[in-house]
């Protein structure tokens, strides 16, 4: 039976960034109907209610139905560790991440924490992930269970780092490729499951390595493959001398195959004109990850770059100090400012759906609203507090009824979450 859900309806017809607001569709007493897992309708209410008198009526009444939250950089085995005071990067992986990343070689701790960030995840709206998991094959395995279970779109791999890592924490480039190349026969393509080739940085992998996963890569062209670029200064430094023969950052991924469409990587703050250059050309995605770049204290991403090339947005829990996407539209409106960028609610809105989507290449399955999409939903209570309620009472635009919960909510905001046409919150 078909399930029809009533409320405003927030959707997209074009890009924010190109189009400005007129990109968004706004249906103030709107409807989507699901069935099977995906959306077949949306448009108002009292059309598709006579269209469809049978479906099973959800009335979500003045709250607002968006296209489900895509988180597209998270480290889920750090879901534990999120919020630890201080530190940069390089010492907040050493006395953080990696001894809790050592603890999923133990397959029940993994399953453990995987349950863990879904339930959290969902709760606050976020559909689908694009997850790094640690280097055992039992984190991987984790994290697919789980996501398969609740029937959600997950995008996954094992991370590998056979260098600067502890003892306990290194494969090589061997055994980083038969892994994942053995995880990747198991998973990719599996429901709603993708993997994702997964060098953690270049600091953490030799050229072997990184040169492995690239053939990896090259074997299996639709993937996606995900890395780290370009997030501290101090990092860079450690990279020229990692790789004295490369041009620059980018370059030690390039040189290794590991450039090209489908390559995700995250951070990029600190890019030189080459690597900018570079980056669009091949058309790469970057991922813009603000709750961490200032929590660790890294930059200001340019979001001039969503103009040019692909760019999702993303918590980078545990590096992130939050799991809710509409906490990290709010650090990416208050960098934005930061760099004389001021970004409309309609664009963070759809950095948070399409802008990631289109960043994982599934624009045409996920973040929208429209027919034939998945039918992963999220619908917001824009007066979840009583900060949030008093700031709406005025408002006169969706923009102005949505902003006040894009900057001070939280998963309390989040009336429901729908995932693959089904109530999970
Ligand atoms: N660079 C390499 N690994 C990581 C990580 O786990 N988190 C962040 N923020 N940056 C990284
Ligand atoms: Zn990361």
């Amino acid at each position: 039976m078909a399930d029809l859900l009533l409320g405003q309806v927030l959707s997209f017809t074009a890009d924010p960034f190109v189009a400005g607001e007129s990109a968004a569709r706004h249906e103030s007493h709107g409807a989507v109907l699901v069935e099977a897992g995906r959306i077949l309708a949306t448009g108002p209410a009292d059309r598709l209610r006579a269209a469809h008198p049978q479906a099973r009526i959800h009335d979500y009444g003045r709250d607002l139905i968006t296209a489900g939250f895509i988180d597209a950089h998270v480290h889920y085995p750090q879901t534990a560790i999120i919020a630890s005071w201080g530190k940069r990067l390089i010492d907040w992986l050493n006395s953080y991440t990696f001894p809790e990343e050592m603890r999923f070689a133990d397959a029940a701790y993994a399953a453990e924490v995987a349950e863990r960030y879904l339930t959290l995840a969902t709760a606050h709206g976020t559909t689908t992930a694009c997850t790094y998991c640690t280097i055992h094959p039992e984190s991987v395995d984790a994290i697919f269970t789980a996501a398969q279970a609740r029937g959600m779109r997950i995008y996954a791999g094992k991370t590998c780092m056979d260098r600067n890592a502890p003892d306990g924490l290194r494969d090589t480039a061997q055994t980083a490729y038969d892994e994942s190349k053995r995880l990747l026969g198991k998973w990719h393509g599996v429901d709603r499951l993708s993997y994702v080739i997964t060098p953690r940085f270049s600091p953490t992998s030799t050229p072997e390595q990184l040169g492995a996963l690239g053939a990896l890569w090259g074997e299996y062209p639709d993937c996606l493959m995900q890395t780290h670029l370009s997030e501290q200064v101090d990092e860079i430094a450690w990279v020229k001398d990692l790789f004295p023969q490369s041009r620059d950052y980018l370059d030690t991924y390039e040189a290794q195959g590991l450039l090209r469409e489908g390559a995700l990587f995250g951070h990029a703050i600190h890019l030189t004109p080459r690597e900018r250059a570079r980056l669009v050309e091949a058309g790469a995605s970057l991922v813009h990850c603000p709750t961490s770049n200032t929590f660790i204290g890294s930059g200001l991403f340019d979001m001039g770059l969503a103009r040019a090339l692909r760019v999702g947005l993303a918590t980078d829990t545990g590096g992130g100090s939050s799991f809710s996407m509409l906490h990290t539209m709010a650090a990416a409106y208050e960098v934005a400012q930061l760099r004389g960028q001021a970004l409309h609610p309609a664009q963070l809105i759809w950095l948070a759906t399409q802008g990631s989507a289109r960043a994982l290449h599934a624009e045409d399955r996920i973040g929208n609203i429209a027919a034939g999409m998945e039918a992963d939903l999220t619908i917001l209570n824009l007066a979840s507090t009583a900060a949030i309620e008093q700031a709406t009472r005025r408002a006169g635009t969706i923009w102005e009824a949505l902003f006040p919960t894009i900057m001070m909510g939280d998963d309390r905001a989040i009336r429901a979450t729908w995932i693959n046409g089904k109530p999970s919150r």
